[in-house]
């Protein structure tokens, strides 16, 4: 048994009950998208029966904080701790001979909808995605493979149309095309979401290996077997493998499809994935993640925080917490609770934050009796702590997100801080009121029943 077997972490939130099962049948044609958008990937969900298909499909698995917190026995602040630990003490994959997601091996499909059940998402959306696919490619320097998450549209040719956005993926892609050579790549679905999470280590900033920081998470090295037609190890526990190569030189169209931030992504020219061989698990699983919910969104933002927060720091020694969050879709709104020794901490915490990514947009700055997890505490902070003439910074034209479309320029985007802290001199003025007793009350011990 291994911790990485996604069946049983699926026995773990049915436990907890934390798992939706769907018994009802559902249609992968908008339906199946509809019902994710409803639960917002917060919690994990089972659809039992899609129609047209025999293999159910299971979603939501990395969209709660609280379960990431109790996954690893801490609190809800506290997961970048741990992501940071799991970072500086990686636990190298181990080779097994047998695995599970070998149990099966089969020919490509002529279509892959013939064998999997990718939804067609919103409306405007080109066509059927895979959302949840784990791409591995081997790094060529180091060995190690490349882990990232790739929205892939299914193409009727039995390709998939890959979008890479990130240099980590897109450059061993054009390296390869330079010496005219395809690249290697293996699809894997249906993991554990530590595999996720760790996934979205960004690799300009962490050259290490991240599934070792997924072994390291769990504290359990991730058992890889290597795929039967590439050079490629991928997770023993998949449920299914897809193996391919990405031809050199070949783009097709992908898009539009209704993205991350809530607006559709254009169609562009991609590269194509072949797939040679498909190897599964026996009565495999798919793997869905409803674009644009917190399941989409907070395994980057967890991961950014970790930054956010060692960015700050350098400059201002009394942060305490900082929160990404999810409604600002996981990279645009980052909300920082200091212990404020000096005058002046609060612009200089919004100047490192602002520039501890290209995608944060606005900034909050609160003192630290501010719940930066409570939207209402901060925003009763902005409400009684800011004077909008002094305490709110404007910078024009940095480089942002092309995910969002407020700007002129796609990509290009104006900045804001805001510091809701108060001056020191006034701490006595801004003292909140408190009433002995509260944090201890048991409110159903006073209600009439
Ligand atoms: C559900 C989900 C879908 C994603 N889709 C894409 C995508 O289509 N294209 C892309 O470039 N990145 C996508 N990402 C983000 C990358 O996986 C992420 O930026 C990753 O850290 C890239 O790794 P790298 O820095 O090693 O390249 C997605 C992430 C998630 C969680």
């Amino acid at each position: 048994m291994s911790k990485f077997d996604l069946r049983e972490y699926k026995k773990v939130l049915e436990q907890k009950g934390r798992l939706i099962t769907i018994g009802k049948e559902v249609s992968i044609v908008h339906e199946m998208a509809a019902v994710l958008k409803k639960i917002n990937g917060e919690t994990g969900v089972f659809f039992a029966k899609i129609k047209g298909y025999d293999m159910p499909a299971i979603s939501g698995l990395t969209g709660n904080r609280q379960d990431w917190a109790d996954y690893f026995g801490t609190s809800i602040n506290l997961i970048r701790e741990k992501i940071k630990e799991a970072m500086e003490n990686p636990i190298p994959w181990q080779v097994v001979d047998k695995a599970p997601c070998q149990e099966v091996e089969i020919d490509p499909p002529a279509n892959l909808l013939d064998f999997i059940p990718a939804p067609k998402f919103s409306e405007k959306d080109s066509g059927h995605f895979l959302t949840a696919g784990l791409v591995f490619v081997k790094e060529e320097e180091t060995g190690n493979m490349h882990m990232s998450v790739r929205r892939m549209q299914v193409n009727d040719d039995g390709t998939l149309s890959v979008l890479i956005e990130s240099p980590g993926l897109w450059n061993r892609y054009v390296e390869a095309e330079k010496q005219g050579k395809d690249l290697e790549m293996a699809v894997v679905l249906g993991v554990h979401p530590l595999l996720i999470l760790a996934s979205q280590i960004n690799s300009y900033l962490y050259k290490g290996d991240k599934m070792a920081v997924a072994g390291a998470m769990a504290g359990e090295a991730v058992p890889v077997v290597k795929c039967k037609t590439i050079d490629v190890m991928v997770p023993a526990y998949a449920e299914i493998v897809i193996e391919g190569k990405m031809l050199a030189h070949v783009r097709k169209t992908e898009g539009p499809f209704g993205e991350l931030a809530g607006y559709y992504g254009p169609a562009s020219e991609q590269p194509i994935l072949k797939i040679t061989r498909i190897t599964h698990r026996q009565n495999p699983w798919f793997q869905v993640i409803g674009p644009g919910t917190a399941e989409h969104k907070l395994p980057s933002a967890l991961n950014r925080e970790v930054v956010l927060y060692d960015t700050v720091k350098q400059v201002v020694p009394g942060v305490k917490d900082v929160h990404i969050t999810v409604a600002g879709s996981g990279r645009f709104h980052g909300i920082i609770s200091i212990n404020k020794q000096f005058e002046g901490e609060g612009k200089t915490a919004i100047l490192a934050a602002l520039s501890s990514n290209k995608d944060m947009k606005h900034v909050v700055v609160v003192n630290d009796d501010v719940d930066i997890f409570d939207p209402a505490d901060v925003e009763w902070a902005i409400s009684s702590r800011v004077q909008a003439d002094q305490d709110v910074v404007i910078i024009s034209e940095a480089r942002g997100c092309p995910l969002e479309p407020s700007n002129n320029i796609r990509g290009v985007s104006a900045k804001m801080g805001i510091d809701a802290t108060y001056p020191l001199k006034y701490k006595e003025q801004f003292a909140r009121i408190y009433i002995p007793g509260i944090d201890t009350i048991n409110l159903d011990e006073y209600i009439k029943k």
